[in-house]
């Protein structure tokens, strides 16, 4: 297949959860950056182009240290994120070449690998979208104000996001932009978009499907998380 595979890799976050002066994306894991684990699956795969987004203060970095230094050829753009996330896409998505696939995915998830990658494209190409996810061990329930549990969601039903996700270029594209021109009224609604598949149930003409990720896709998120990572490397 000769269709055009292009991936966003998001950089640009504070890392509030992480409490660490350096950002998490940037912390050490076996003398490299976390960034780096993701960037290097990325060049080693079938992936044509991809785009890094950085926060304006980190782009000479992220270009001189981790991208040059560690030849990841397949980089075009580091470019300058935004607030939040969803602004960060979309510095992304404004950045890449015209593309057939975009992946979507958390620089702060340093353990995808090329099984998931392949997978979701394999998804992609047969449903028009794909979102790496595995079902949840535990139960979940929803609490209320008051801490109380009120819900307990079938558990075979729920399954948590991971990245890689999957879009077709154009389609994403529209849905974000609609998404963007909605937002005054999502955050007068207390609507918060945490992922790129919200974007597209929300405002895409197209289902969203979720395709096997790994257990092992963490997020780094929180400090314990680091060590997690230290042992899962
Ligand atoms: N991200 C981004 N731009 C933002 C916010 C987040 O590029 N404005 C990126 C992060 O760098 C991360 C990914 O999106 O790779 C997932 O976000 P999250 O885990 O929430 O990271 P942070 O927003 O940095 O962390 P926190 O929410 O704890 O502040
Ligand atoms: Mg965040």
């Amino acid at each position: 297949m000769s269709e055009k595979c292009a991936a966003i890799i998001l950089a640009a976050g504070k890392g509030k959860r992480m409490n660490s002066d350096i950002a998490k994306q940037y912390l050490e894991l076996d003398g490299k950056p976390v960034l780096y684990y993701s960037l290097n699956v990325f060049q080693k795969s079938f992936i044509d182009e991809i785009v890094v987004v950085a926060a304006e203060e980190d782009r000479e970095y992220v270009k001189e240290q981790i991208v040059v230094g560690y030849g990841i050829s397949k980089v075009s753009q580091v470019v300058t994120g935004g607030k939040e996330r969803y602004h960060s896409v979309m510095c992304g998505l404004r950045a890449l070449n015209r593309c057939d696939y975009v992946f979507i995915h958390d620089g702060a998830r340093p353990f995808v690998d090329d099984e998931i990658l392949a997978r979701a494209l394999d998804m992609a190409r047969n449903k028009g979208t794909a979102v790496a996810a595995m079902p949840v061990k535990d139960t979940i329930k929803i609490i209320d104000d008051n801490g109380a549990a009120v819900q307990t969601p079938e558990r075979s039903c729920v399954w948590q996001m991971q990245t890689p996700q999957v879009f077709l270029y154009n389609e994403i594209y529209s849905a974000y932009e609609s998404m963007l021109k909605d937002e005054e009224e999502l955050f007068k609604r207390g609507v918060k978009i945490t992922d790129d598949a919200m974007v597209m149930e929300m405002y895409g003409k197209r289902k969203v499907y979720v395709s096997e990720g790994s257990y092992r896709n963490i997020k780094i998120t929180t400090p314990e998380d680091m060590e997690i990572a230290k042992i899962l490397l």
